[in-house]
């Protein structure tokens, strides 16, 4: 959400002001996935038809893939929660660099611009601040489906040799269960010559979504959300109108946000088979979870420690790691938690620790003692999922906590604090 700023605020930080110790109740409603409504934007580069998306969250993210597909020529209209992509004259083969480097997921771009123009130059998007993010698996792949690429200059080069520069199917073996380079692959063996096995592939509900607009777009796949899927290539695409998923690591959030405020919360809508480990720990910590269907509501009164350990679906989500220490921060009991997935994704420990909590780290494990109360402080979020934690924290500390790094918040949260605010948080939004 982008407010208008005045000159003066022009100059000033974003904040939150978060005045804690509020009871949340009611319901809270969550918003699309950003990590689903990324792909499917990049998948209309499959076809020249028009793809309408739906259920899409307001976030800066959004925008950012806008404005890298706009560059290649893609006409774009956006509503407030949809929005229409016509891939019908793409003029370039290479988004600029530095829309790329602000945004990962434009990576994968790649993929349905080589399937489709039999060549693509796509910048390399380099690391971020929680790890150092290769493209090796997505690169692997496309060489698997007959692509020449080259990597000079921070460039990542494809073409398709020979007539037609049509991709060919084949047998990909993934080392690890990249979720990029499963979509990445996805996309580009769906205009492939002949039949792709990806193996050891992403299990990840976005990846599901992914299938699913690719045969709404009348593609053939099958196994999603398995570790071996298989992709049949056809020669076009037609258009489609999709409705995106809901952000499972949103309703992550604010069930964690009715947690650790020890509240009753409805969360809703909610696919739980997406949250199925975060469901399973918030009950050893203690909380009780109320399916209804269509929503979730939790109620919380003491929080148990527990020890987890960030995996690939269905294993725990690593974009939930920060959040939920932020809950066990204020648990009766001792956690140990596992960062497995990315090398440097505890870089929220320093600020919670500003805020009295218990924690000490060895490499990617933090040693968490659950203190009585956390105190408020000014504190930022180094990352998207960072900047959350120090919300939730905010939430339940004594006294008024002020969180900066709101430019990494709005990437992936649609309007938290509006959302918050209507279950009974306070917080304000100013500028510092
Ligand atoms: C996606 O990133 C999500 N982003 C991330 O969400 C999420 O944390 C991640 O999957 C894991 O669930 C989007 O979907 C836009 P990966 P992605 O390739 O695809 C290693 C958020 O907060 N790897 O599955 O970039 C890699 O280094 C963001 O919303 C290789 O070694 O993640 C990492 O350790 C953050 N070689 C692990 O795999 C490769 O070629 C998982 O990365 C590719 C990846």
């Amino acid at each position: 959400m982008t407010a208008t700023l005045i000159p003066s605020q022009q100059l000033l930080v974003p904040q939150l002001e978060i005045c804690g110790g509020k009871k949340l109740e009611g319901e809270v409603r969550v918003s699309g996935a950003k990590n689903s409504a990324l792909v499917l934007m990049a998948a209309s580069l499959l076809t020249e038809n028009s793809l309408r998306l739906r259920n899409m969250p307001a976030l800066s993210d959004i925008g950012g893939m806008a404005d890298i597909l706009a560059a290649l020529g893609v006409q774009i209209e956006r509503g407030s929660d949809w929005v229409e992509l016509q891939a019908n004259h793409l003029s370039h083969i290479s988004p600029p660099y530095e829309l790329v480097n602000s945004l990962r997921a434009s990576f994968f771009c790649i993929g349905p611009l080589l399937a489709r123009l039999g060549v693509a130059r796509v910048p390399l998007p380099g690391g971020c601040k929680i790890g150092a993010r290769p493209v090796v698996e997505h690169v692997k792949g496309l060489k698997a489906l007959g692509a020449q690429v080259t990597i000079e200059h921070g460039v990542v080069s494809a073409v398709v040799p020979g007539r037609g520069h049509r991709l060919t199917g084949g047998r990909i073996h993934l080392d690890c269960p990249s979720v990029g380079a499963t979509e990445t692959l996805m996309m580009a063996a769906a205009l492939a010559d002949g039949e792709t096995v990806i193996e050891n592939a992403a299990q990840e509900p976005e990846v599901i979504d992914l299938a699913g607009l690719i045969i709404a777009m009348g593609g053939r796949v099958r196994g999603a959300g398995t570790p071996t899927i298989t992709i049949v290539g056809m020669e076009k695409l037609h258009g489609a109108n999709y409705m995106v998923i809901p952000d499972r690591i949103e309703a992550g959030t604010l069930l964690l946000a009715g947690a650790i405020t020890r509240s009753s919360l409805r969360v809703t809508p909610v696919i739980p088979e997406h949250l199925g480990a975060v469901i399973s720990k918030l009950e050893e910590c203690g909380c009780q979870l109320n399916n209804d269907g269509i929503g979730i509501t939790i109620k919380a009164d003491r929080i148990n420690a527990v020890d987890l350990r960030t995996q690939p679906f269905p294993g725990f989500p690593t974009d939930l790691q920060a959040p939920f220490m932020s809950l066990l921060a204020t648990a009766e009991g001792s956690s140990v938690i596992t960062e497995a997935i990315f090398e440097n994704r505890l870089q929220h420990v320093g600020d919670l620790q500003r805020m009295g909590a218990d924690i000490r780290t060895q490499g990617n494990t933090a040693f968490v003692e659950g203190v009585a109360q956390l105190s408020g402080a000014p504190v930022t979020g180094s990352d998207l999922r960072a900047a959350a934690a120090m919300v939730l924290a905010g939430l339940a500390a004594d006294g008024t906590t002020s969180v900066q790094g709101l430019q990494h918040l709005d990437r992936g949260y649609d309007n938290l604090e509006g959302k918050l605010n209507a279950a009974g948080a306070s917080i304000k939004r100013t500028y510092a």
